[in-house]
C-alpha cells in the first residue's frame, strides 16, 4: 500500500510533555497544515515504531489520542485513517501578538447534587494557608502590599500565560490576559466592553444562564442554539447565520457542555472556527473545569486554533481550589479589548487581589497545583464510575444517561415526565437539593438534571441516589 506520508518529528527526550503526546500533537499539526490529508491512512504502528525508533506502545498510546479526540478513525481491518468529515481551517489574518412520597424516613441527608464544586477534603486549602503565612512573614511582603496593574500582577499573568501555552497549546502572553475575580466578572467585563444594545449572542440551550443575564445586562439579544450529544448544534447557527442573522458573539463551553457535560465534537469545533472567521463573531469560550478530564488529557481549547481570529477565552480556579478564591482568567488576542477591559476593571475594583494572586502562584510554581490535579483526577475519575455504578444500580430502567469524559458532574435524563416541582419539595424534606430542569432552558422545556458528585462522599451519594430513585 503507498504511503507518502512521513511523520517529520523532533522528539524532545528533556520536554515535560510525554513522548506519545509529541507524536499525538506532531500527528494534529501535519492534519491541521494540509500535509496529511483527510481520509490519509496511517501506517501501521509498528512500522511507525520502526521509523521513528521507539516503542510500538508509545505510538500505540498516540494514535488512541488521536482516536479518542476524532482527529483519526479506524476501518475493520483496513487501518488507522485521518478523519475525513473534519472541515478544512481557512488561515485567515492571525492578529494576535506573538501570540414526600410514602414509605421514606423524613430525615435529613444534607447533600447537594447542585454544585459541580470541587472536595473540600482534598482540596489544596493548607498549602494556600501555608502559602498565605509565608507572604506575611517574609521581610519583602510590603513589596506585594501595594498598587498593582488592573490587569494583575505581571509574573502571575506571565505564569497564566505559559501554563495556557504549554498545556493547551495557546499562543498568548501576559499581554493578552486580565486577571479577574472569577470567571462571572471576566464575563462581565467583556459583555460590557464587547456589545452594545441590540447585538446578537448565540448561547447553547440548555446552557448557562448567569451568562445570559450577563449578555442581557449588556443590552444584547440571545439566539438559542439547541444542544445535543455533540454539543452545541453548529450546523443550526450556520443556518440562522446564511439567514441573514448577524451574530456579535457565540458564548460555549466547548469541552464540557454546562449543564450536559459533553464535549464539543472536533468537527463542530472545527465549523464553528470557519463561521467565526467568515462571520467575523468572537468566540466566548467559558473553559470553567478545564483541568478535570479523565480521558487521555484535556481537549485544546478552540481558542488554541492559531486560525481563530476573533476569541475571548474564560478559564478559572472556583473548580480547581474552591469557588470561594475568586480568581479567573479573561484572554483575547485583541489587544484593544484587553486593554478596555483592565480600563473598565480599574473603575469598578483598581486591581484584584494581589495577595491572593500571589499565594496561588506560589502553589503554581512549587508545583502543589500539578500534584494536587494529577491526585485530584484520579479521585474525581474513581467517583465518577462509583457514581455511575449506583446509578446503575438504582436507577437503570428509570433514566439515561451517558458516561461524562470530564467535569463534576452527570446528566440525568428521566425516562417519564416528572413533576420537578414537586419532586424538589420530596427531596428538599430529606435534605437532597438539586437545581430543576427549567433552571438550564433558555425559553424552552428540558428534562434533564445536573447530578453533582465532586463533593459528596461515596456513603452519602449512595443514600442520596436511592432516595432520588424511590421518589422518581
Ligand atoms: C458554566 C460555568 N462557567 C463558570 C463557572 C465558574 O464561575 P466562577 O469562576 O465565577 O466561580 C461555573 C461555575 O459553576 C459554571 O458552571
Amino acid at each position: 500500500m503507498l504511503r507518502p506520508w512521513k511523520l517529520q518529528l523532533d522528539i524532545k527526550s528533556q520536554s515535560k510533555k510525554a513522548i506519545y503526546l509529541q507524536i499525538a500533537d506532531a500527528i494534529i499539526s501535519d492534519i491541521r497544515s494540509g500535509r496529511l490529508k483527510e481520509g490519509t491512512v496511517l501506517p501501521g504502528t509498528r512500522k511507525l515504531a520502526e521509523d521513528l525508533k521507539l516503542n510500538r506502545n508509545t505510538i500505540v498510546e498516540a494514535y488512541n489520542v488521536l482516536l479518542s479526540e476524532e482527529w483519526l478513525v479506524t476501518q475493520d481491518r483496513k487501518g488507522t485513517f485521518v478523519n475525513s468529515k473534519l472541515p478544512i481551517l481557512q488561515k485567515g489574518n492571525i492578529n494576535s501578538v506573538s501570540k414526600d412520597i410514602g414509605g421514606l424516613p423524613k430525615h435529613t441527608l444534607n447533600i447537594s447534587f447542585e454544585g459541580g464544586y470541587p472536595d473540600r477534603d482534598i482540596a489544596p486549602i493548607n498549602e494556600l494557608a501555608r502559602a498565605y503565612r509565608q507572604i506575611f512573614n517574609s521581610q519583602s511582603r510590603w513589596q506585594i502590599m501595594g498598587y498593582e496593574s488592573e490587569l494583575g500582577s505581571n509574573e502571575f499573568r506571565n505564569e497564566i500565560a505559559s501554563m495556557l501555552n504549554f498545556q493547551r497549546g495557546m499562543q498568548v502572553n501576559d499581554k493578552n490576559i486580565c486577571i479577574t475575580r472569577g470567571s462571572q466578572m471576566a464575563l462581565y467585563l467583556v459583555s460590557q466592553c464587547m456589545l452594545k444594545k441590540g447585538d446578537i449572542v448565540a448561547i447553547e440551550n440548555p446552557g448557562y444562564p448567569l451568562a445570559w443575564k450577563t449578555f442581557k445586562n449588556a443590552g444584547a439579544k440571545l439566539l438559542s442554539i439547541e444542544v445535543d450529544k455533540q454539543g452545541m448544534n453548529v450546523e443550526s447557527l450556520k443556518r440562522n447565520l446564511e439567514n441573514g442573522i448577524k451574530v456579535k458573539a457565540v458564548f460555549v463551553t466547548s469541552h464540557h457542555q454546562f449543564p450536559t457535560t459533553v464535549s464539543l465534537s472536533l468537527e463542530r469545533r472545527l465549523s464553528l472556527i470557519q463561521l467565526s472567521n467568515q462571520y467575523s463573531f468572537t468566540i466566548i469560550e467559558d473553559d470553567y473545569d478545564h483541568e478535570f478530564h479523565f480521558d487521555y488529557r484535556p481537549l485544546l481549547p478552540l481558542s488554541s486554533y492559531k486560525e481563530l481570529k476573533n476569541f475571548v477565552y474564560i478559564g478559572t480556579m472556583s473548580k480547581i481550589i474552591s469557588p470561594a478564591l475568586r480568581i479567573g482568567y479573561l484572554v483575547s488576542n485583541h489587544l484593544k479589548l484587553i486593554s478596555k477591559v483592565g480600563e473598565l476593571r480599574k473603575i469598578i475594583d483598581i486591581q484584584g487581589d494581589s495577595i491572593m494572586e500571589q499565594a496561588v502562584l506560589q502553589l503554581i510554581q512549587e508545583g502543589t497545583i500539578r500534584r494536587y490535579l494529577k491526585k485530584a483526577i484520579s479521585y474525581y475519575k474513581n467517583k465518577r464510575d462509583f457514581t455511575e455504578y449506583l446509578l446503575n444500580k438504582y436507577l437503570k430502567d428509570k433514566i439515561t444517561f451517558d458516561t461524562p469524559n470530564g467535569g463534576l458532574a452527570y446528566w440525568i435524563i428521566p425516562l417519564k415526565n416528572i413533576n420537578w416541582k414537586e419532586l424538589d419539595i420530596h427531596l428538599q424534606q430529606r435534605g437532597i437539593k438539586i437545581i430543576t430542569p427549567d433552571h438550564y432552558g433558555y425559553n424552552t422545556i428540558v428534562n434533564g438534571i445536573r447530578l453533582s458528585y465532586g463533593t459528596i462522599s461515596k456513603s452519602q451519594l449512595e443514600e442520596g441516589i436511592k432516595t432520588f430513585s424511590k421518589l422518581i
